[in-house]
């Protein structure tokens, strides 16, 4: 097999074309503001032994890296991130160190968050993680995580955002401009291409550089030029036979030379692999220990392998951060949080503007509990809290109301609510049977029939029925990904048989990925997605069930109808296998330092990505495949009306803006939010691209009957691609098709202009 890269199918013959150096997200560049410390630190630096640099380069404790005590400069103190500020550990080791007093607000995690849509929100979230990480003493946020959601069954895909660059883009730059306005530096991570979590640690991501331009690099992009993010954690994985923690390309070239990043690269917990490479090709601080960058590296500058002037820059890096992080005095660090309103309230409106609802047919939602008196809520996940399970950071949250109790709270004495477990709480540790060749339980098991048998008769008895379904952090977990998106604990079958018993059944969905939904749907009058909505998530969700509120989130990532219509599984990418045959020629990415071609023969630690742009709903779109729900999708108690599209122009320079302008009505009585998408359709290109990819969004509200007028607008040079043959953004001259609508799949207005 010869691996042709895009470029190789681009006919650059017979178009216009326009070259330019500039990236997507040049024109909203802010300068940094870390530069402003250099002449102090070229001040500092002069006083330090090489010594004293060295030990400012690897971890202290598990969590801090050493600042230098002699000249009276703290620590950096990190915090996991990126949902809520993580219990405290042992110096040494994972274990917690057990204190009273380190809770925190779970906030809803990365999908929730990017289903609101809304970058205010996403500030208000970054805003709401400083608060509390000033309380606990510490300087850099371990998040956002933003890595693209590249494959349904993604371990962390709770964590990450979106399968869009676009959308992630946005609430990255706000996440981090809400922590940063507020105290605490953010790391961006996991850069770049940890698309996956089985063989992270060993997976070398083969990927053309126009597709990681294009969709894997924008929401770090936009992170560091719109929002001058101050930290970047280097991944595990390799990109294109490098390492990520000594990747030249893209910490050096990429990140450093080209977005202006001024801040400081930290590795992924034991992600560094050697001592000089990591020193030259962008690594500044190893964590958690001094494996790599302790002695060793020592060692290396004093036999001349690594320049001081490396071990200098690498000190700028930090200071920088160090300098404009003020540091929180000890004696107000590590207070015991009690309660903390202003974060609870962020927390809720981050939930309940999340809430998808994916299906509404009978009009069951909102419940009205003048005709339904007696509710049946069924379901291990109505019960089961969601900040902690599973590998990886947890919470160990405050408080965190559940499904059960905020209805329970919210209907009152309205009506009854009768509670039956339904299926068996999947735990890794004591629950399900081994899966075949697997090394912990698997979570997809038949039904209990004695909790069947109870559920039935508990919805037998029951006006409605809410089945609380989905996965919990046991089985969404870092380190792992999903087997299957199969519902587990045989809930197929536990809403069949409540199907049968009961035909008004409402699915509430609990899970931060996408999930098998064909048996639901085929059983459910209702469904909504609740997400691990965090803190709040509980009260949230009855207030959308309740109708207190009109569901008003949208889909980050597209539902399909089985996991192999996904594009890595459709092209055999993912899972990788030792069988893949043949070789492959991999032009790595033009590489000053690292250059070299190198023939690859694939096996398990190679991620060929050669679904290339198609990712999520671009594929689905380009290859003709109906999703069971699309990206953007998400209804509401009410419905909108979108009318009269206008643009200034007929056509646009590449310069200039496209201000796309509708009006946007609410055609019934309830005031709700609707997130209105515009997508760009490319008309005669001669450069390949997807059918379609989102390039504005905006969340109206508006009140029963009430239109606006709404504006979305598209920088043209957002419209540009990544031209391999002159590794550099250029934008095609054509006919492009502006769609505006509810979600990618439902487009209301069109129009057609020339750029
Ligand atoms: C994760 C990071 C996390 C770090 C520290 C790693 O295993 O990949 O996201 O920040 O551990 O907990």
């Amino acid at each position: 097999m010869k691996y042709l890269r895009s470029i190789c199918i681009i006919a650059l013959l017979g178009c216009t074309l326009i070259l330019s150096g500039c990236s997507q997200s040049e024109r909203n560049r802010v300068p940094s503001k870390l530069i402003e410390y250099d002449a102090k630190i070229n001040d500092i630096i002069k006083q330090l032994t090489l010594e004293e640099k060295i030990a400012m380069f690897h971890g202290k404790h598990m969590f801090t890296s050493a600042g230098i005590e002699r000249l009276g400069i703290s620590d950096l103190a990190y915090a996991d991130g990126p949902f809520g500020i993580r219990e405290e550990l042992q110096p040494h080791s994972w274990n917690p160190l057990g204190l009273t007093t380190d809770s925190a607000t779970f906030f809803p995690t990365g999908s929730a968050l990017a289903a609101t849509w809304s970058k205010e929100l996403a500030y208000a979230y970054g805003k709401g993680l400083a608060k509390e990480a000033r309380l606990r003493g510490k300087d850099m946020l371990l998040g956002p995580a933003i890595n693209i959601q590249r494959i349904p069954t993604g371990g962390r895909t709770y964590e990450y955002l979106s399968e869009d660059p676009f959308l992630s883009a946005q609430l990255s730059v706000g996440y981090t401009q809400g922590a940063q306005d507020n105290g605490v530096a953010v790391c961006l991570k996991h850069y770049a291409l940890n698309n996956q979590e089985n063989n992270r640690g060993r997976v070398d991501v083969i990927v053309s550089p126009r597709t990681m331009r294009e969709i894997y690099l924008p929401p770090f992009e936009a992170a560091v030029k719109e929002a001058d993010a101050y930290g970047v954690m280097a991944a595990y994985n390799k990109v294109d036979g490098y390492w990520c923690s000594e990747n030249d390309i893209l910490l050096n070239q990429i990140l450093r030379n080209e977005w202006g990043f001024k801040g400081l690269v930290i590795s992924d917990w034991g992600g560094v692999h050697h001592t000089v490479e990591a020193a030259l090709y962008g690594l500044d601080v190893e964590m958690p220990n001094d494996r790599f960058f302790g002695k060793a590296l020592l060692d290396s500058v004093q036999a001349g392998v690594v320049p001081v002037s490396v071990i200098d820059d690498k000190v700028r890096n930090i200071l920088r951060v160090r300098l404009a992080i003020e540091p929180v005095p000890e004696e107000n660090a590590n207070k015991i949080m009690t309660s903390q309103p202003e974060q609870s309230r962020i927390a809720y409106d981050v939930a309940v503007n999340a809430i998808v609802l994916l299906k509404n047919s009978q009009s069951l939602l909102p419940i009205d509990l003048n005709t339904y008196k007696k509710i049946a809520v069924i379901g291990g996940n109505a019960l089961r809290t969601q900040a902690t399970g599973g590998v990886g950071a947890g919470i160990k949250a405050l408080y965190e109301v559940t499904p059960l109790q905020g209805l329970q709270a919210k209907v009152g004495n309205r009506a009854e609510i009768i509670f039956a477990q339904g299926y068996k709480e999947f735990n890794r540790w004591t629950g399900g049977r081994m899966g075949p060749g697997m090394s912990r339980p698997s979570p997809y098991t038949e039904a209990d029939p004695q909790l069947l048998q109870e559920a039935v008769k508990v919805a037998k008895d029951a006006d409605i029925v809410l089945f609380v379904a989905g996965n919990n952090r046991e089985i969404e977990t870092e380190g792992s990904d999903r087997t299957e998106i199969t519902l587990p604990s045989g809930q197929d079958e536990v809403i069949k048989a409540l199907a049968a018993a009961n035909p008004n059944i409402v699915t509430v969905v609990v899970a931060g990925a996408p999930v098998d939904l064909n048996t639901v749907e085929a059983n459910s009058s209702s469904i909504v997605v609740s997400w691990f909505n965090g803190t709040e998530g509980g009260n949230a969700l009855a207030d959308v069930l309740l109708g207190n509120i009109s569901p008003s989130g949208k889909l980050p990532f597209t539902f399909p109808v089985k996991l192999e219509d996904s594009p890595a599984y459709a092209l055999k990418n993912y899972p990788q296998t030792d069988a893949v045959g043949g070789d492959i020629f991999v032009e790595l990415v033009e590489n000053k330092n690292q250059k070299e071609a190198k023939k690859i023969t694939p096996n398990r630690n190679t991620a060929l990505y050669t679904e290339e742009l198609l990712v999520g709903y671009r594929w689905f779109d380009t290859k003709g495949i109906a999703p069971l729900y699309s990206f953007g999708h998400g209804l509401s108690y009410t419905t909108f009306e979108y009318s009269g599209l206008q643009t200034g122009k007929e056509k646009y320079g590449s310069n200039k803006s496209i201000d796309v302008t509708f009006e946007l009505k609410n055609t019934g009585e309830r005031e709700a939010d609707e997130v209105a998408q515009l997508y760009v359709h490319r008309i005669g290109a001669t450069v390949e691209w997807p059918l379609k990819e989102l390039k504005a969004f905006e969340r109206v509200t508006l009140k029963g009957g009430e239109s606006k007028t709404v504006t979305l607008t598209v920088p043209v040079s957002k419209l540009r691609y990544w031209d391999e043959s002159k590794h550099q953004w250029a934008l095609e001259h054509s006919e492009i098709e502006l769609l505006v609508g509810s979600s990618s799949s439902d487009i209301r207005l069109t129009k057609k202009v020339s750029i």
